[in-house]
């Protein structure tokens, strides 16, 4: 892995640190020498790399629950890298499929919490801090998901890009990754039954195969790292060629 000396140190919080893609970033950070928090519902995932890693410290919070998640970042006094990843899928319903509670619940978890976090937090953000927001092809195109996530996403991006806009004079780099199909808990069902469906989307990708959560971590770390110093309000699509198409 790519050496990045200048996120030695450097406090990050990350949300949906327990699993997947979240995971993933918060060991790449780590094996980096930066201090790192981790926010998320469940907790044995990021239990077994505070065993592994000293400098990581996490909290049980549901992110949709504001008295947890103010009570949960208290603690923090300064950050330097917010990364915001925790998000659910929508089973790539219809509008007629949904209802407004699982409509509710899908922009709560994706859309509020990283508004939520990102308010709390913000006072506390170095003057050359980062943000970093994790989209979604489905934040690009339609297909991606169902109804709820696809507009979900959606707004990622345009929260992103307005917060980029209105952060940038203060030296705050905002920029967001959109990734295609990544191997992660999320995507288990299409693993299930021998992976058929598995087999079927990696076709459809252009390089024919899905990623592992940790190249979605690879391109974080760039974003966080100086040599990112020029991106403002990108979104960097990991999708190994899906949106070409
Ligand atoms: P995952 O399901 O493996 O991890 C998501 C994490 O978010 C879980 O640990 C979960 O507990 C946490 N989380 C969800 N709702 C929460 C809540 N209310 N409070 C606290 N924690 C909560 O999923 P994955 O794949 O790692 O996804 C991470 C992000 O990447 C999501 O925003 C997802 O939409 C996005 N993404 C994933 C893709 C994929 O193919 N896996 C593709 C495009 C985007």
């Amino acid at each position: 892995m790519t050496s990045y000396p200048e996120l030695k140190n450097k406090i990050i919080l990350i949300t949906g640190a327990n699993s997947g893609i979240g995971l993933a970033q918060a060991t790449a950070f780590l094996q980096q020498g930066a201090l790192v928090t981790g926010l998320d519902q469940n907790v044995d995932q990021m239990q077994l790399l505070g065993e592994k890693f000293p400098d990581f410290t996490y909290a049980q919070v549901d992110l949709t629950n504001l008295d947890e998640l103010i009570l949960a970042l208290n603690s923090i006094e300064k950050l330097d890298i917010l990364v915001n990843t925790a998000g659910i899928l929508d089973d790539y319903q219809s509008i007629e499929q949904t209802s407004f509670e699982q409509w509710t619940k899908v922009l709560n978890t994706n859309v509020s919490t990283m508004f939520n976090v990102t308010k709390l937090v913000l006072a506390k953000i170095n003057s050359d801090g980062v943000i970093i927001n994790t989209a979604s092809i489905a934040g690009m195109v339609a297909g991606g998901g169902g109804i709820a996530y696809t507009a979900s996403k959606h707004a990622v991006i345009g929260f992103t890009k307005q917060l980029a806009l209105d952060l940038a004079e203060r030296g705050i780099r905002v920029n967001g990754i959109a990734p295609g199909c990544i191997d992660t808990p999320m995507n288990a069902k299409d693993f299930e039954n021998g992976g058929l469906i598995a087999s079927q989307v990696a076709k459809e990708v252009p390089i024919k195969r899905w990623a592992g959560a940790d190249e979605v971590a690879t391109v974080t770390l760039f974003l966080a790292s100086a040599g990112a110093s020029y991106l403002q309000g990108t979104i960097i699509p990991v999708d190994g060629g899906w949106l070409i198409k």
